[in-house]
């Protein structure tokens, strides 16, 4: 079967002669959830960005379902079914919460599961509608980003750092509905989370980035039984856990 994403040996950076992502390769299956993992400077934003076309690749290849993804394009990624949500989130923040999500609908009105579903997955939303999304706490404002990128109906749902900023019972809260859009909704997510044991503890597979390159990649199940495995990957970080973080 035609794997859902297919990231075959992406090089990407912000300079040609000096690549911070090398050779990495990366498939998700329908409804997959795998968590990316690493230290800082690693390039798991960098890979992120690329993947949603916006910067290059400088090789390698991006395909959905099997269609090549233009390079550095970011509606031909969106088109293509790349949704990412940023580590800044990327509100509108003067206009409610229900515009930030019409705004979102109007740009893929004829595919997206609109409004209602976003409220069904985050009901915290529903009493914040009429409220600015910049007045809204850190976590809601993530749900909103993250209901703003599913009404675009994504294919492979790109997420960074969800947990930045946010209190650790708030991302227990939010981390099971990215498990549940991807088994309801068939939508394939990359997560990018510091916090590995939260992160594990979601996801189907976990790959680890360091200095640009995949250096362990395995079931979260297997990972979480040898914790040992991932701090060893971490190459010099010390022990890795979710109380480091
Ligand atoms: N806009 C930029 N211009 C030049 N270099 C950059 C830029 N953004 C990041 N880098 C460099 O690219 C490398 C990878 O950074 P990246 O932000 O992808 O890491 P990361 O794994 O997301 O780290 P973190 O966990 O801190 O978010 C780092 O060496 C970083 O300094
Ligand atoms: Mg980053």
């Amino acid at each position: 079967m035609t794997p859902r994403l297919e990231c075959a040996e992406l090089t990407t950076g912000y300079f040609t002669e000096r690549p911070c992502v090398r050779g990495v390769s990366l498939t998700l299956e329908e409804g997959e959830l795998v968590c990316l993992l690493g230290p800082n400077g690693a390039g798991k934003t960098t890979l992120l960005l690329s993947m949603a076309g916006l910067i290059p690749r400088f090789s390698g290849g991006l395909r959905v379902d099997g269609v090549d993804i233009k390079n550095g394009q970011p509606r031909a990624a969106v088109r293509g079914g790349l949704v990412l949500v940023s580590d800044d989130r990327a509100l509108f923040r003067k206009l409610s919460v229900e515009q930030n999500l019409r705004l979102a609908v109007r740009e893929r009105a004829e595919r997206g599961p609109g409004v209602e579903r976003v409220l069904d997955y985050f009901p915290a939303l529903r009493k914040r509608l009429r409220i600015d999304a910049g007045r809204l706490s850190g976590g809601e404002q993530q749900m909103l980003a993250i209901g703003r990128a599913i009404i675009q109906r994504p294919k492979v749902l790109l997420i960074d750092e969800l947990s930045m900023g946010l209190a650790p019972v708030i991302v227990e809260e939010i981390l099971p509905v990215l498990r549940t859009i991807a088994e309801l909704d068939r939508t394939s997510i990359v997560l990018v989370e510091q916090h590995v044991h939260v992160a594990l503890r979601v996801a189907d597979r976990a790959a680890v980035i360091v200095h640009g390159e995949i250096v362990l990649e395995d079931s979260a199940a297997t990972l979480l039984a040898n914790p040992e495995r991932v701090e060893r990957a971490y190459l010099g970080e010390g022990l890795v856990s979710s109380q480091s973080n």
